[in-house]
C-alpha cells in the first residue's frame, strides 16, 4: 500500500475527533462495545453445503472484491507488489502479492476446495472456472490516490462479464463473494478532510453497503465482507512505541466500525461478516512464543522494514537495497508495516474457524 505514513495521522485525528464526537474513550465503553462486537460477529448463519456439485463449469466459485489484502496480481508491474522482496516465501519471486507469499484469498479458496481464484488481469490467459479475483491493492471503496479501480468499478467489471455471457446466472449459482474494504479509506477520508470524525466511519459504510447488495444482486448468494482488522496494532502504528503495545485509539474505531457494519447488514443469510478483529488478535497471540525465539522478539514487529523510517519495505534508490528482511519470514506475523506474512494469514484463517466452515 502507498502513502502509509498518513496512517499515524489518522491514529492522531482519530483520538481527538472521536472523543470530541461523543464517545468518550474511559475503559468501560470500549469493553461494551467489544463485547457487543465480539456476540454479533460471532451469528454466523450456517450455509447449504455445494461440495458435492461436479460439474466442472458448474463448480463452486469464488468472486473477490477490494484492496491489498486479498489481491493476487491486479496491480500493474509499477505496484510493490511486484517487487521484490515480495513474494520471497512463495513462490520465491514477486508475484503480485503484498505478502511475502500467499494472501488472505488463497486460503478461503482452500478451504473452499478450490484454486485461487484467476485475477481479472489474467482472465484471457488463465482459466476462470473457480471464478475471478477483481481486487486491486491500495483501493478502497472510494476513490484513493492509486489509479485502479475503486470497488464500485470493480463490481462494474463483474457486471460486464456477465453482460458478456462469460459467466452466466446459473453459473452464479453455487458462488461466494469475498469483500475486503481493509483501511484505505479511513486513510483517504483524512487526507482530503484534514480529519477523521466518527461520521468519517458513517459516511462510508451505506456505499460498502450498496456494493455488498449489488453484487448479490448480480446473482451471487452469499457475499462475506471481512470486519476490520485491530488497526491499531499494525506496525504502521506501533512503531512509534517500538512495536510494544497496540494503540486501543485505533483498535476502538476498528471495533466501531465493525459494529456499524453489523448493524447496517444485520444478521441476514445473504451476508457474513468475517470477524477479523479477533482473527488477528488471537493468530498474533500464538506468535508471541514464535517470535520469542527469533530476532522479531515479538509479534507486532514486521519483518521487513525500511533501513530508516523515510524508506519502506521494497525501496530501492540507486539499486541500492534500502529496506530489511528478517532471517525467518514464517516466524513473523506481519510482513511489512499494513499486511501479515503468509505464515500470519495462516493463522489468521485457522483463528476464523467455524465462520469460514460457514461459506461452504
Ligand atoms: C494512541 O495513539 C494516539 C495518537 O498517537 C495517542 O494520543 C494515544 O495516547 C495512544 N493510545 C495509547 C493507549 O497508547
Ligand atoms: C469509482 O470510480 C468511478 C470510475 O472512475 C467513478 O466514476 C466513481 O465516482 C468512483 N466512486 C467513488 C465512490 O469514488
Ligand atoms: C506460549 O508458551 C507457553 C509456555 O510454553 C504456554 O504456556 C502458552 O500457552 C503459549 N502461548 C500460546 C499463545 O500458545
Amino acid at each position: 500500500m502507498d502513502h502509509q505514513p498518513l496512517f499515524i495521522y489518522l491514529f492522531l485525528l482519530l483520538s481527538v475527533t472521536i472523543s470530541a464526537a461523543g464517545i468518550s474513550l474511559t475503559i468501560i465503553y470500549p469493553f461494551v462495545y467489544m463485547k457487543k462486537c465480539m456476540i454479533v460477529l460471532s451469528l454466523i448463519v450456517p450455509f447449504p453445503i455445494t461440495g458435492a456439485y461436479v460439474d466442472p463449469d458448474r463448480s463452486i466459485k469464488l468472486f473477490v472484491f477490494g484492496g491489498s489484502y486479498v489481491d493476487t496480481g491486479n496491480r500493474d508491474s509499477t505496484a510493490r507488489s511486484w517487487k521484490e522482496p515480495y513474494g520471497i516465501t512463495d513462490p520465491g519471486r514477486p508475484a503480485g502479492h503484498f505478502s511475502d507469499g500467499q494472501v488472505f484469498t488463497e486460503y478461503i479458496a482452500s478451504r473452499m476446495g478450490i484454486k485461487s481464484p484467476t485475477p481479472y488481469r489474467f482472465r484471457n490467459q488463465r482459466p476462470i472456472k473457480h471464478g475471478m479475483n477483481f481486487a486491486y491493492g491500495g483501493t478502497g471503496v472510494f476513490d484513493t490516490w492509486v489509479a485502479a479501480p475503486n470497488m464500485t468499478e470493480q463490481i462494474y467489471l463483474f457486471e460486464q462479464l456477465l453482460q458478456e455471457k462469460i459467466y452466466t446466472r446459473y453459473d452464479l449459482k453455487f458462488s461466494t463473494a469475498l469483500v475486503s474494504a481493509s483501511g484505505m479509506d479511513y486513510r483517504i477520508y483524512l487526507a482530503r478532510r484534514g480529519s477523521l470524525r466518527v461520521s468519517a466511519l458513517l459516511h462510508g459504510l451505506p456505499l460498502l453497503g450498496l456494493d455488498l447488495q449489488r453484487i448479490h444482486d448480480l446473482g451471487v448468494p452469499q457475499v462475506a465482507v471481512m470486519g476490520m482488522q485491530p488497526l491499531g496494532c499494525l506496525p504502521e502504528f506501533t512503531r512509534g512505541y517500538s512495536y510494544e503495545k497496540c494503540n486501543s485509539t485505533g483498535n476502538f474505531a476498528a471495533l466501531y466500525h465493525n459494529l456499524l457494519l453489523v448493524k447496517k447488514l444485520k444478521p441476514e443469510s445473504k451476508f457474513v461478516v468475517l470477524d477479523m478483529y479477533n482473527a488477528f488478535m488471537s493468530a498474533m497471540k500464538k506468535f508471541e512464543n514464535k517470535t520469542e525465539t527469533s530476532e522479531l522478539k515479538n509479534p507486532l514487529r514486521p519483518c521487513c522494514t525500511g533501513i530508516t523510517s523515510e524508506y519502506r519495505c521494497g525501496d530501492v534508490e540507486n539499486k541500492e537495497k534500502k529496506y530489511n528482511v528478517c532471517r525467518v519470514p514464517k516466524l513473523a506475523f506481519f510482513w511489512d508495516s499494513f499486511h501479515p506474512t503468509q505464515a500470519g494469514w495462516d493463522a489468521i484463517v485457522s483463528e476464523l474457524g467455524s465462520s469460514i466452515i460457514s461459506l461452504f
